[in-house]
Parts: structure tokens; C-alpha cells; sequence
């Protein structure tokens, strides 16, 4: 196992009926804006259990952070923040509206000339406004890291400071009753790729993290389907178990002490960058064709992950990893995400648009290995046509 300072300072409070709980967390003093994207909380009741929670603090609001936030949107926050000394950050949405409350928070404070700085030059976040979520789709872990994507004209950069990590967050899996199939498809796919990019790549020897990761996709692979279906989509023990299994994915924990490969998110951001395609369903595609062009180099955890996750008992292991990577893929299919370039359109001919934009955002190499150059994510783009 690789050495490792771990700390999760977010306190969680899960479960039915919890939103209440945010008048307690949140300082009695603060001048709290209140965060949400285009409306869904609005039609889902969850605004109107936020607005009487807050009934005691003094508060205002900013609302249509979009989907894949945007850099223009979020900065316009920053004249009521600044209006109405606002001292506290309460995100209520899903990944972009979180990840937006973070830039938001950084921004808000940041003493160079452009915040966007942060994203574009990786500036380090030295102050940031404190901030609580209130989670309303199971995808990102946001609410429990202190990462954060912005998009500013088709350019989709992250950044991470421990000083955006939300204070708090409640997950109550009852709100996600209203999401859309696509969505609960979405959230369950960003999950689980989470988790296979903490664990597809060398082993250390980090049982912990490794069983800890297998039984995270386990769970994903098994809960995730049923809340499609029409018998088991309103059972709230699993929309429950897809919401933790999503914070746990990226909260930190099983990424401490092993490799990781980010290359699957790090391609996959220039699909929405460039094409404006949802997250999950940039991943969906890009990861069996790494799973494939990285074949040899991740040979080992492949077959681990043929035996334990899919209980695969070939004798052979080549036919093992072609199993479990035919599983992966139908599991995404299952879930109702595209697994190639062309179910959403894109053609050969645009790969070299990508590339560049990879090697415009510095992504030339990426990977465990640090191997996944260019030419390496072209041929992972071929593979997913
Ligand atoms: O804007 P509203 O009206 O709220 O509608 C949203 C949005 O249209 C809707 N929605 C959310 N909760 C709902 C709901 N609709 C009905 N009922 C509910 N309970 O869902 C739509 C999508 O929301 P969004 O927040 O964009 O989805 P998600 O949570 O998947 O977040 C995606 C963003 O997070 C970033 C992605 O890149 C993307 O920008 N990520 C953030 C990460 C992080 N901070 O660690 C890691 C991830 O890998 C990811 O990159
Ligand atoms: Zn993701």
C-alpha cells in the first residue's frame, strides 16, 4: 500500500427527512446564500423544506446553475454575495450545482486578478467561503470532496482545495423519488466509474481499499437496474443504497494509498466540453475502450475484478478479462447508457478535435502509469467508435 494522510471532515446526516437538520449546522449569524440550479427543487418540494429550515437565518437566494456549470453563471453570484456580505455557501442540487457553490466559495475570495485562474492555471485556493450541500442526485461525491468542475466556452477544467470540502451534507434518498430515469442512470454510472478508476490499475496490496471498491460495484451493479424498473423504482431502501455507495465512491477513502487512473474522466470531460454530452455518458463510453488499450498494463486487477466482481471462474484468464469487460458493458447497457462514439454521433473524423483539446488542457499524460499520451487516448477514442 502506498503511504497516505486521509481526512474527511464532512459530517453526513443520511437519510428520510433530514433537511431540517441544516438549521443547526449552518451558524446562526451567517448570511447564508442559498444555491440551486434550474429548478427541479422548486417542483420536488425539497426548496420549501430548505426555506422553512432556514426560517431563523438570514438569507438570500441564486438560482439557474446549469448542468456542467458554467463560468459566466457562477461569477454573476458574486455581486449579491458581495451586496449582502454573504458568509455562507448552502448548495442544494445535484454535482453542478455542489461543484458550482465551490467556485462560487473560491471565487468569492480570491485575491488575483481572474478567478478562472483557479481552473486554468490551477492557482491554489487559499481562502474560500464555508458550505453545506443539501444533495439531491446520487452521482458525483461531490458533497463529500473538495473537487469541483467548471465549464468557460467549451473548456471543462477541475480544480480541488480542501477549503471548498462541504461542511456538511444531507442525504435524504427520499428527493431522489423525482429524478429522471436518465438521471438515476447517470448518477449510478459516475459512481461506479469512480470506483473502477480508484481500483483498475496496479495492485499494492490495499485489501482494504480493493474490497472496499469490489463491493462498491457490486452493490452499484446490482442496486442500480432495480431503480429503473417499474416494480422497484420508488424503493427508497435502494435509492439509499445507490446514494452511499455514490458518496463512498469518491469521498476520498478508496482512492488513499493506491494508484489511480483518471484517464476515462479526463477524456470523457472533452466530450462535454466539446459536445455537450452528460457526464456519465462520456464515461460510459470512454472506459471499456481503456479497459481494452490498457488491457496489459492493468492484466492483473482485470482478472481480480473478473473473479470478484462478476464471479467469472474461466481457467483462462484472457477469456476472464474479454468476459468481464462483455459484462461491463452490458451492465452500462442495462443502465441505459450509450457504450460507443457513434450512439451519440461522433465520427472518426472528429477525434483529432479532441486530441487537441486534451493537449490544449495539458492531459498528455494521464493513467497510473502516467502512459496514456495523446496517441494513446486516440487509439482509446478508435476503440470506442
Ligand atoms: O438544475 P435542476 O433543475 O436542479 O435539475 C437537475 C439537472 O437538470 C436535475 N436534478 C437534480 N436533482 C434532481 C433533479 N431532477 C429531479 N429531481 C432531483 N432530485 O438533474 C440534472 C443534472 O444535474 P447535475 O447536477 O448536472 O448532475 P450530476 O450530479 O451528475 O453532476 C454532474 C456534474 O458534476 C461534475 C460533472 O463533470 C458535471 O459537471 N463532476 C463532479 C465531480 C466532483 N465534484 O467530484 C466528480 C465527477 O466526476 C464529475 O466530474
Ligand atoms: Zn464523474
Amino acid at each position: 500500500m502506498l503511504n497516505f494522510s486521509f481526512q474527511n471532515p464532512t459530517k453526513i446526516h443520511f437519510g428520510e427527512d433530514q433537511i431540517h437538520l441544516i438549521a443547526k449546522e449552518i451558524p446562526a449569524d451567517a448570511k447564508v446564500l442559498l444555491v440551486y440550479g434550474g429548478g427541479s427543487i422548486k417542483s420536488n418540494g425539497v426548496y420549501d423544506q430548505v426555506v422553512a429550515a432556514l426560517a431563523d437565518h438570514t438569507w438570500f437566494e441564486f438560482s439557474g446553475i446549469e448542468p456542467n456549470p458554467k463560468y459566466q453563471t457562477l461569477m454573476k453570484s458574486l455581486e449579491i454575495i458581495e451586496k449582502e456580505d454573504i458568509d455562507y455557501l448552502l448548495a442544494v442540487g445535484g454535482g453542478s450545482v455542489v461543484d458550482g457553490a465551490k467556485f462560487i466559495a473560491a471565487a468569492a475570495l480570491f485575491e488575483g486578478d481572474d478567478p478562472w485562474d483557479i481552473l486554468a492555471k490551477q492557482t491554489p485556493v487559499e481562502k474560500a467561503l464555508p458550505l453545506g450541500a443539501v444533495l439531491t442526485l446520487p452521482a458525483t461525491g461531490s458533497e463529500s470532496n473538495g473537487n469541483s468542475v467548471v465549464t468557460r466556452d467549451g473548456d471543462k477544467l477541475p480544480f480541488a482545495s480542501p477549503l471548498v470540502r462541504p461542511q456538511f451534507a444531507v442525504l435524504d434518498p427520499k428527493v431522489t423519488l423525482s429524478l429522471s430515469d436518465r438521471q438515476i442512470s447517470n448518477g449510478v454510472i459516475d459512481a461506479f466509474i469512480h470506483v473502477m478508476e480508484q481500483y483498475l490499475t496496479y495492485s499494492v496490496n490495499g485489501k482494504v481499499q480493493d474490497r472496499f471498491a469490489e463491493g462498491l460495484l457490486q452493490t452499484l451493479i446490482e442496486e442500480g437496474p432495480k431503480a429503473l424498473q417499474a416494480e422497484t423504482k420508488d424503493d427508497l431502501e435502494i435509492r439509499a443504497n445507490i446514494m452511499w455507495s455514490a458518496t463512498m465512491a469518491l469521498n476520498g477513502l478508496l482512492g488513499a494509498g493506491v494508484p489511480q487512473d483518471w484517464s476515462t474522466h479526463m477524456i470523457g470531460h472533452e466530450l462535454t466540453g466539446g459536445f455537450g454530452i452528460d457526464h456519465a455518458r462520456t464515461l460510459s463510453i470512454v472506459l471499456p475502450a481503456v479497459m481494452k488499450i490498457k488491457r496489459k498494463e492493468k492484466h492483473g486487477k482485470l482478472v481480480q475484478y473478473a473473479e470478484r466482481v462478476w464471479h467469472l471462474t474461466d481457467t483462462d484468464e484472457e477469456v476472464k478479462i474479454d468476459k468481464a469487460i462483455e459484462l461491463t458493458e452490458d451492465f452500462f447497457k442495462r443502465m441505459d447508457v450509450p457504450v460507443r462514439l457513434s450512439e451519440i454521433d461522433i465520427t472518426k473524423d472528429q477525434i483529432d478535435g479532441l486530441i487537441e483539446r486534451l493537449e490544449q488542457h495539458g492531459m498528455t499524460e494521464l493513467g497510473e502509469h502516467s502512459d496514456i499520451t495523446l496517441d494513446v487516448s486516440r487509439k482509446i477514442l478508435e476503440e470506442a467508435l
